[in-house]
């Protein structure tokens, strides 16, 4: 038996199988079990796949019991100190930090994509008025391959790079456009002497009626928290997006299907999720009752912004946002009351035998609502935001999938546990 192998055994049959271990720069082995089913004929279960590496990628690196995050072999508390979300963004997708000239070649590409189509505008216009502004997520990006038939070779680099470029850079003109048409406000062009946070701002927030001011303190909160949720390994939306591009979907459609997957509360629509519970919520003083009800195993209810797949210790994101919190506060209207709520929470929670034994600390999403919140942002558009930093992370993955020689349709299997095989019973036969 070689030393970088696994061998199942079936007891049932007594059958063996070495399978081949592999091992990769950080992070556990892993047994390539891609003959498993051609040699013993059996299938393995692995439900919400917490043992199953979907794919290999050079692209982000996660340690869960360490709260490690890297992008490219950074650590993410070095990007979210010293880098930009741009250079985050060329630095994921082209694998390598950028050399000057490198970084305003891409920023000044992403800028001049800024603009959409002017009959995608129209298309907002389908929608009612109240419709949440991920479900408007869902249908703008997915439309965006009807208007860029010039970059769908889907097999081609140069046409890879272009529709890399025009969804990042697209993407808060198509969200900031999603909340002006939900509060009646005409849409606003971006500018190009701004910067990719400013510019979302001022297309958020700027009515043709008034000078619009941009807050620099909110636009750099901002690029820290892109940064912070620019990719993170192969989640749920992520995973989603791999899915669907392996079939050769077009990146618009793959990406629209990530926004879909997101957009659940136990994803990235937390961010919002935890605000409207620390609302309910309301006062420190019914913190016990909250927290109660999420030990409850016939309570349905769970503490949004607690608990990771991957983090069995503190999200590294979590505990960078929480300076920012703070921070972001002191400028505004003084502590909110959520905050308040928040860090009570926070520390009740972190003392508590089930949240200890569970392993279930802050994530990336406790804290980012309350610094949105302090900045402006409707709650509704919190996972709008979450869009517009992982687009970047979605369209890299997707790429190296596509980029993978091996690459192959993902189809999994299933432990079938449905009706034995039975003939179909004439209707005047049936009771
Ligand atoms: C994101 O995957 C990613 O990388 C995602 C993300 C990214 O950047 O892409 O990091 C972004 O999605 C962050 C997670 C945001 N979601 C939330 O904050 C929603 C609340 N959290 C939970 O729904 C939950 O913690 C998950 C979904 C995040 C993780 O769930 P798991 O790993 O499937 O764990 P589990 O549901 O099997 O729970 C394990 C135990 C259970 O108790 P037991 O049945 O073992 O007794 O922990 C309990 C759960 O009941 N538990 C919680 C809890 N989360 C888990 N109990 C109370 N409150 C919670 N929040």
């Amino acid at each position: 038996m070689g030393k970088n192998t696994v061998t199942i055994v079936n007891n049932a049959t007594g059958q063996e199988l070495e399978l081949p271990l592999m091992t990769g720069t950080h992070g556990p082995a892993t047994v390539d079990i891609g003959s498993l089913y051609s040699k013993l004929g059996i299938f393995t279960y692995d439900n919400g796949f917490k043992s199953t590496a979907s794919c290999q990628s050079s692209i982000t690196f996660i340690d869960g019991e360490e709260g490690i995050l890297l992008y490219r072999g950074y650590p993410i508390e070095q990007l979210a100190e010293k880098s930009n979300f741009m250079e985050v963004c060329h630095l994921l997708y082209y694998g390598e930090l950028p050399t000057k000239e490198q970084y305003s070649k891409f920023s000044w590409m992403i800028t001049r994509h800024s603009m959409i189509n002017e009959s995608l505008r129209d298309f907002y216009h389908g929608f009612w008025h109240n419709a949440h502004p991920m479900s408007i997520m869902v249908g703008v990006v997915g439309a965006l391959s009807a208007f860029y038939h010039d970059s769908l070779e889907i097999d081609n680099p140069r046409h890879q790079e272009i529709a890399a470029h025009r969804l990042i850079a697209k993407m808060p003109t198509i969200a900031a456009a999603s909340y002006k048409y939900s509060i009646g406000q005409p849409m606003v062009y971006p500018q190009n002497r701004l910067s990719y946070c400013e510019n979302f701002l001022q297309m958020m927030f700027s009515v043709p009626a008034s000078e619009y001011e941009i807050n620099p303190l909110h636009a750099k909160a901002l690029d820290l928290l892109f940064i912070l949720h620019a990719d993170h390994e192969q989640n749920a939306s992520t995973s989603t997006v791999r899915l669907a591009g392996s079939s050769g979907a077009n990146p618009f459609a793959a990406v629209s299907a990530g926004i879909g997957a997101l957009w659940g509360p136990a994803h990235g629509g937390a961010n919002e999720a935890v605000i409207r519970m620390l609302e309910e919520i309301r006062d420190v003083s019914a913190i016990p009752k909250y927290i109660a009800r999420a030990k409850d195993k016939n309570d349905s209810f769970r503490l949004m912004g607690f608990g990771h797949r991957v983090y069995k210790s503190y999200d590294p994101r979590a505990r960078i946002i929480r300076n920012t919190a703070h921070d972001i506060l002191k400028t505004t209207s003084g502590n909110d009351p959520l905050l308040e709520i928040a860090m009570r929470l926070e520390e009740i929670a972190l003392k508590d035998e089930y949240f200890i034994q569970h392993k279930l600390y802050p994530n990336v999403d406790f804290y980012s609502g309350i610094i949105y919140k302090a900045i402006g942002i409707p709650v509704n558009m919190f996972t709008v935001l979450f869009t517009i930093a992982r687009t970047i992370g979605w369209i890299t993955q997707w790429k190296e999938m596509m980029s993978d020689k091996e690459r192959v349709i993902g189809r999994p299997r299933q432990l079938y546990t449905g009706a034995a095989r039975r003939d179909y019973v004439p209707i005047e036969r049936r009771s």
